[in-house]
Order: structure tokens, then C-alpha cells, then sequence
């Protein structure tokens, strides 16, 4: 960090000429664009205005204070904190601009001991829970800790969007607070897409979270290489899914607490862009021990209850499980949802369930599911739900780490076998989080322990998915150590090829190692700079170049279209028109009708319309329900129409 600072005033002369897009480019001698310092904070005026204090106690206060600093004698102190996630928080939406990436870097200290966290927080529009990411774990230490240069970047779609500092309840210093604007990348186009050479034998595709949406660069690099499948990166699990406020409300309104209340707000970005880039998706996870919130399995969903029975957390598996289906398919109609991991790691390395207990307090082993059924046999009913509330086409996996282990490959496949017979499953999830350290012979699995578990699982008959694939160096690598996992990540993609015939997907979990999971160690296909890495150039050595990349097939909207219309409400005089297109009966017009006829034409036993839905339906006044009915409101929640008269015209 510069000693000499960047006044503020500076810097809001910066971000004054950004905003009206006059500010230059900064070029370093070599010709490539220099991040530009836009916001810079060292505390020695006093001032921290700029920043406020997160988390709505009235015992936290900010202030300029001159007890520690790096850089002259103040820093920003946060004192009086009651609880961990109170702390001061910079506000980025309504400073800087959206779709454009910026650099936080940040020194931070506790008085006597620094165990902290930077993380980031926005809104939906439209929603009212914020959501949460941390951005950086573990700034643990005696001394001042560095957060260098982390990306943030938010879309228009989020609000009240935040960096923060919390972690403890030690009054916390900031010092020389620094956010510059990450130039503008072009990524590189003279090499071969990953799904174009490999596209036409499985899908391949990539992990995301939603401030990657934000990231022009990382969005190409996905619309180049990994446009064949996106999974969610958090937020499409238990605790992203459920809303805890509105599960609560919903057993003070009824007193029933087996239906849980859930919202796909936090997955929004990721399901709005595959709608509009017709890309397919993978769900990840329904049943989960972690990332699962304790309350689920409680009385009332109170944090203090008692363990719910099994048979009450059956019915809500159930009902999570069918609210999950049905209301995703209602939103996105036109998504083609073709993969779901319905249980995630399950089975410990021998082979063994988990133990019993709570996640949060609890050691990363337990799982509140084994503590509510004393074993395993939660799985199955998750799978058969699943199956019964999956749309068509939805393949439904088990999936897990440590997936070549003998124990859990065991379990795995024992499980396999008997839920393959049942109709229940239709493949397996390899997550592969594998670990090239500093040699070919220390990897850890071997190439050949790696191949041995696709043969097992090839051997089962069903599908084989690759879910999660990242490849660790060791920490603080060498440049050798980039060598080794290039030479890994070749040994492990050709295995996987060899078994393409088995293997139907090939998802990376990330796009660029800064934004990884395991982003100390390297782990990607792509760097910080969006360039692609020598692992990259190794895995597609030696395969030909397909001409033409894959594209992604057109999607049906959910159910097959009809020979025949269902029933005539003109046959029905009885029956009254009570709002038109209103098929659902929810006293609203929503993509959810078009969703309720297409299910009706495709499988009337079960989504049949009622008489009232049925005279709702007939937007276009042709008689009878007809797929053209829900065409009809679909053009009229994208306003493409404001009438239904319009469709006669
Ligand atoms: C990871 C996410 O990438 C992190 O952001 C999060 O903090 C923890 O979970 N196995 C899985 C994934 O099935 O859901 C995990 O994702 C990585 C390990």
C-alpha cells in the first residue's frame, strides 16, 4: 500500500468522470491497462462518513481513531460491536456503476486479536432479505491482515449492495481502504472453445455465483467455453432456497409447519440469464447436510426447538422437494432443467452415514438429517420425491467428493443398485475437487485410482456426471507447480474422455481462479486475468477441433403439446370467466398460467384445470385450451401484448 494517499476528494473526481464516462484509460509502459483508484480511504482526516455500521445495533460506533494504523496515525474503528456480523460496511451501489469490476483492497485489525471476514451483501430488487457472500475468510492473526486486490461487481438487478468487515466481537480498525476500477478485458479469442471440442460428446459448463453476472469478461469466457450447462454456486441450496421468515409466518397463519416457504430470489441472476441465453441448467442440491440451516429440522422452525420427528420431516422433505419443482418450472417454463443433484454427500470416506448433530455448532460431519432419521434413510424418500415432482427430462444424481474412496465408492454403489432397480436415480455425480500437489506421483487421487471409480460407476448402468471439477497446486505455487496440474488435468480429462460414452457432462466449478472456492490454490482452467492457463492448453492437446461448436437445442416449454383441446368451456355455459388468463386461479395473470395450461395439455390427470381455470384459460377465444392459449399469456407477461384481444387480430 502507497504511503502517499489519494485524497478522497481525488477520488471522487474519479468517480465523478467515471460516471459520465470521460475518464482515460490508465496504461502501463507495456501497454496493458492499470486498474484506476477510484475511492481511497486512510482515516487521517477523520472523516468516516463514507462508511456505516452494518448489522442495526445502536452500540457500534465509527469512528477516526488513532489507537493503531498502517499508514499515518488514524484508522477507522469499530468499537462497541455486540455481534459478529456488525461491523462498518461501504456502500458500492450508489458510488459506482454496475457491470464493471473493481479491486478491494483493505488492511484490517481487532484490537487484540484479528479474526475476521470481508464479505459482500446485496438485495434483489424487489426482494427484502438481503443476501451474503463471503468474500474472504480467515484474516486471522495478531497483527494487521491484508485483503489485496478482491474483485466485487454487481448487476441492475441487485440493490444495497456492500462491502463489509466483520468476524468476532473485538472492536475492529480499518485502514487504507482502496477500491480501483479493474480495466476492461478482452478475452482471448484465437483459442478453441472447451465446449467446442468436447461439446459434441458431453456438455460441458461451469459454476457460478451471482457477481459473476456483473463481470463482462467472465460472462464471455462462459459464452465461449461453458455455455452448455450453469449450476449455481450457493444459491440454489437449502439455505439459499428457504425462507426462513416466511416459514415461520406460514405456521402462525396455519399452524401447520410441514409446508416450508421457499423463494429462488438469490438464484435470480443465473435463471434470468440461461432464460434469456437458452442454456441449460444443473440443480444443485436438494438434501444436503450442510448449507442447511439447523431450523429446518426444528419445531416450528425455531432455532431453539426440539428435533422434528421423521415423519414430519418426511412431509416437509416432501413438500420442499414438490414446492422446489413446481415453482421453478412455473418461473422458468422455457429452462431446460436436466440435471438435479438430489442428495449431496451423504456417505463418509468408509463408507459410514455421517454422525448425528447439528451443522452449525456441531463439527462439519454432522448432519441434522442423520440426527432426525439415526441413519441414512433419508435418501430414498428424497430420491422418490424427486422423481415424483421432477419435470421430464430432469435427471436426478447422487453426488459427493472423495467419490473414488473405496468406503464411500462402496456405499455409493450399493445405494446405487438397489435405487436403480426402484426407478429412482439416474446417475452419479463425480464432484472430483482433486489435488495435483507438486508431482504427478503425489496427486492425490492417482490418475489411475480416478479412472478405476469412472469404470465402477461406468459398470452400474447409469449415467456419470462430472459435477464439480477443480484441480488444487499447492498454496503460494511455483511456476513448476502449474506444469504438474496442467500435466493432471490432462491425465484426468483424458480419463474422462475415454469414458465419454458414460459421461454426459463436464462441469468446472468456476471460471477464473481468483473467484474460486479454493482460490489460494489455483484451481481453475482460467486466471485472474482471464487467460487460459497451461492446464487449459494441455486438456485440449491432441483433440480435434470440431468445426462447429455445439449449440444448444430448443426447448419445449414443460409439458408435450396436445392432439386434441381439453375441455370446452363453451360446452360449459355454467361456468364464468372470472379474470381471463387467470388458469391458476391465484386472481393474478403470470407466466404460472401459461406454465398451468401447458401441465394441463400434457398430463390432465394430474394438472388438469379446474372449470373455473378451464373458462379462464381461452385467451385466444378459438374454444378450448390449447398450447396457443399459453402462448397467449406468455406474450402477455413479456408485454408484447396489453390485451387479449390483440391475439385475434
Ligand atoms: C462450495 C461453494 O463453492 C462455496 O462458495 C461455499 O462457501 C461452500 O460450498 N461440494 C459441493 C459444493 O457440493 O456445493 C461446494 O460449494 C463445494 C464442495
Amino acid at each position: 500500500m502507497k504511503k502517499s494517499h489519494i485524497t478522497k476528494a481525488m477520488a471522487l473526481a474519479f468517480a465523478a468522470s467515471i460516471a459520465v464516462g470521460t475518464a482515460p484509460a490508465v496504461y502501463a509502459a507495456d501497454g496493458t491497462a492499470e486498474p484506476k483508484v477510484v475511492y481511497s480511504f486512510d482515516f487521517e482526516d477523520g472523516d468516516v462518513s463514507a462508511f456505516t455500521n452494518r448489522g442495526g445495533d445502536d452500540t457500534t460506533e465509527l469512528s477516526a481513531s488513532t489507537d493503531a494504523s498502517v499508514s499515518g496515525d488514524s484508522a477507522l474503528l469499530a468499537s462497541g460491536r455486540t455481534e459478529s456480523w456488525n461491523g462498518p460496511a461501504f456502500r458500492l451501489d450508489d458510488k459506482l456503476e454496475p457491470f464493471t469490476e473493481y479491486y478491494i483492497s483493505a488492511k484490517i485489525k481487532g484490537r487484540y486479536y484479528t479474526g475476521a471476514m470481508m464479505s459482500f451483501q446485496y438485495t434483489v430488487k424487489g426482494e427484502t432479505e438481503p443476501k451474503y457472500q463471503n468474500l474472504v475468510q480467515n484474516l486471522n492473526g495478531s497483527d494487521w491482515m491484508s485483503v489485496e486486490r478482491i474483485k466485487v461487481s454487481f448487476t441492475d438487478e441487485m440493490e444495497g449492495v456492500y462491502v463489509y468487515f466483520e468476524g468476532g466481537s473485538d472492536d475492529l480498525f480499518i485502514d487504507d481502504f482502496v477500491v480501483e476500477e479493474v480495466p476492461a478485458v478482452e478475452i482471448e479469442q484465437d483459442i478453441p472453445g472447451l465446449a467446442q471440442v468436447f461439446g459434441h460428446d458431453f456438455k460441458v459448463g461451469t459454476s457460478l455465483v451471482p457477481n459473476n453476472f456483473s463481470s463482462r469478461a467472465t460472462m464471455d469466457i462462459v459464452e465461449k467455453h461453458y455455455y452448455q450447462s450453469l449450476t449455481c454456486g450457493n444459491e440454489m441450496k437449502p439455505d439459499a432456497v428457504l425462507n426462513k421468515a416466511a416459514c415461520q409466518a406460514y405456521v402462525e397463519e396455519t399452524g401447520d409447519d410441514t409446508v416450508p416457504q421457499i423463494s429462488f430470489s438469490a438464484a435470480k441472476p443465473l435463471l434470468n440469464y440461461c432464460k434469456k441465453n437458452n442454456v441449460p441448467v444443473r440443480i444443485h442440491t436438494l438434501v444436503w447436510h450442510s448449507q442447511t440451516p439447523d431450523w429446518f429440522f426444528k419445531e416450528n422452525y425455531a432455532d431453539d426447538g426440539k428435533w422434528v420427528s421423521k415423519e414430519k420431516m418426511l412431509l416437509r422433505m416432501e413438500n420442499y422437494i414438490k414446492a422446489f419443482f413446481e415453482e421453478l418450472v412455473a418461473l422458468y417454463p422455457t429452462i431446460d432443467f436436466y440435471a438435479c443433484d438430489v442428495v449431496n454427500e451423504a456417505w463418509l470416506d468408509d463408507g459410514k452415514p455421517r454422525s448425528p448433530g447439528e451443522q452449525g455448532s456441531g463439527g462439519s460431519q454432522n448432519s441434522a438429517w442423520v440426527q432426525v432419521f439415526g441413519d441414512n434413510s433419508f435418501i430414498e424418500p428424497a430420491f422418490t420425491y424427486a422423481r415424483k415432482y421432477a419435470p421430464e427430462g430432469c435427471k436426478l444424481y447422487y453426488n459427493d467428493f472423495n467419490e473414488y474412496m473405496d468406503g464411500k465408492m462402496n456405499a455409493i454403489i450399493e445405494m446405487a443398485k438397489d435405487f436403480k432397480e426402484k426407478g429412482i436415480i439416474d446417475g452419479i455425480g463425480m464432484q472430483s475437487h482433486l489435488d495435483a500437489r507438486q508431482s504427478l506421483d503425489a496427486a492425490f487421487p492417482s490418475v489411475n485410482m480416478y479412472k478405476n471409480a469412472l469404470k465402477k460407476y461406468s459398470e452400474l448402468g447409469l449415467d456419470i456426471q462430472i459435477t464439480e471439477l477443480d484441480v488444487t497446486t499447492p498454496e503460494n505455487p511455483k511456476s513448476g507447480d502449474f506444469d504438474v496440474q496442467a500435466a493432471y488435468y490432462k491425465g484426468i480429462w483424458d480419463a474422462i474422455y475415454e469414458y465419454k460414452d458414460y459421461v454426459s457432462a463436464v462441469i468446472l466449478w468456476g471460471v477464473t481462479d481468483d473467484q474460486s472456492w479454493r482460490g489460494k490454490q489455483y484451481p481453475l482452467l482460467f486466471d485472474a486475468d482471464y487467460k487460459a492457463k497451461k492446464a487449459f492448453h494441455s486438456i485440449i492437446e491432441g483433440y480435434e477441433v470440431p468445426a462447429e461448436p455445439p449449440t444448444n437445442p430448443p426447448v419445449t416449454p414443460t409439458e408435450p403439446q396436445p392432439s386434441e383441446p381439453t375441455d370446452d368451456p363453451v360446452d360449459n355455459p355454467d361456468v364464468e370467466v372470472t379474470l381471463l388468463g387467470d388458469a391458476n386461479c391465484d386472481g393474478k395473470v403470470t407466466i404460472a398460467d401459461s406454465t398451468a395450461i401447458l401441465q394441463s395439455i400434457g398430463n390432465p390427470d394430474k394438472y388438469g384445470l379446474s372449470d373455473e381455470g378451464t373458462a379462464n384459460a381461452d385467451v385466444d377465444g378459438t374454444k378450448g385450451i390449447t398450447a396457443n392459449d399459453a402462448l397467449g399469456i406468455q406474450k402477455y407477461d413479456a408485454k408484447l401484448i396489453s390485451d387479449f384481444s390483440e391475439l385475434s387480430k
